[in-house]
């Protein structure tokens, strides 16, 4: 089975990837998206963007990072394509789900699946444009405001020469409301000779389990469970419902988070307190340490109270 990190625009940046990818067990992660309009992007952008391109393209545990892009300019994305992969990119994927106002305004995301001749020739310029060993894929919803053209696009996306497709299993519509609908991917599965990858709503072992079994598909891509509960994949893979990393591991994980920062601008303190948020959904240690750290402003200041918290607590 393969599992790959989501790519989520202002969550898994380079340094979550870093972090999840050194306790989980990802085959491949995929960088936020890279919007392209008319240019080709300098190469700072890219490094901004995937650091992991000066380290062969694979975060420092060793997983490969795919660059993924958004836009509806063929040339231009196909000429960003090829200059990525000069900058070592392993393989590209391109964004067909993005639901934001502004990026379908401008016709990327989600709002091209009501093209799918669209997508289709934006795929083909990128799989054409591209050395043929660099694998191309898309990432789909099942529709825009609804699923008339999820087969059209499905296909649309496999004859254009794309190795595999993901399906966030809903539509831009749908938004993030549960459920996210599985077994709307056996038809496309049926439909396509290429791999179909299953995405949306797994949060554990056991929907995994529920996904794999209502889709059909072999491989998972998982979002905001790997940041929620960073042993997810280890669960999924073990098939084990029970946790696997103590929250002693966990705060190991948050310190090397806080050390992480890769540009001086970043805000890695509410970065930090976005992330401790999510996870109180799911520890009940987060949601004490959130009370600890909620007014603090430095680094250094968190770093120190993880580091009491660590010692004061017994290691399994
Ligand atoms: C904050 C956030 C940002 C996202 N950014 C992207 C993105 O840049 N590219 C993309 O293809 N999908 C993006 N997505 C969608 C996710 O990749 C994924 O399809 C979605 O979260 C459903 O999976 P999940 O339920 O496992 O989280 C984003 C989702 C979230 C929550």
């Amino acid at each position: 089975m393969k599992l790959v990190l989501a790519p989520m625009e202002g969550l898994t940046d380079p340094i979550m990837r870093d972090v999840l990818t050194h306790v989980g067990s990802f085959d491949w992660c995929v960088t936020e998206f890279i919007r392209v309009t008319d240019s080709v992007l300098p190469d700072h952008i890219y490094h901004s963007y995937c650091p992991e391109l000066l380290n062969d393209g694979k975060t420092a545990a060793g997983t490969p990072v795919h660059v993924q892009f958004l836009g509806n300019n063929p040339t231009m994305l196909a000429a960003n394509a090829v200059r990525a992969v000069e900058l070592g990119a392993p393989a590209i994927d391109m964004n067909f789900g993005c639901p934001a106002k502004t990026v379908n305004r401008h016709r990327g995301g989600s709002v091209l699946l009501d093209e799918p001749e669209t997508v289709y020739q934006l795929v083909k310029a990128v799989r054409d444009a591209v050395p043929a060993e660099i694998p191309v894929s898309a990432k789909m919803r099942l529709g825009y405001m609804d699923r008339n053209f999820t087969l059209e696009n499905a296909h649309a996306i496999e004859d254009a020469g794309a190795a595999w497709v993901t399906v966030h299993a809903r539509t831009k519509a749908d938004g993030y409301t549960p459920p996210a609908f599985w077994d709307q991917l056996q038809p496309i599965r049926h439909a396509l000779s290429i791999n179909v990858i299953a995405n949306g709503e797994i949060w554990n072992n056991q929907d995994a389990r529920q996904c794999l079994l209502e889709s059909g598909c072999e491989d998972l891509m998982i979002g905001r469970a790997a940041v929620t509960t960073p042993d997810v994949t280890q669960c999924i893979r073990q098939n084990k419902d029970e946790a696997i990393l103590q929250w002693s591991d966990l705060i190991t994980l948050q310190i090397r988070f806080l050390n992480g920062s890769y540009k001086k601008e970043m805000n890695m303190v509410g970065r930090y307190k976005q992330w401790l948020g999510m996870m109180s959904k799911h520890y009940p240690e987060a949601k004490l340490l959130w009370d600890e750290v909620k007014r603090l402003k430095q680094v250094d200041e968190i770093i120190a109270k993880l580091n009491h918290f660590q010692n004061i607590m017994p290691t399994v």
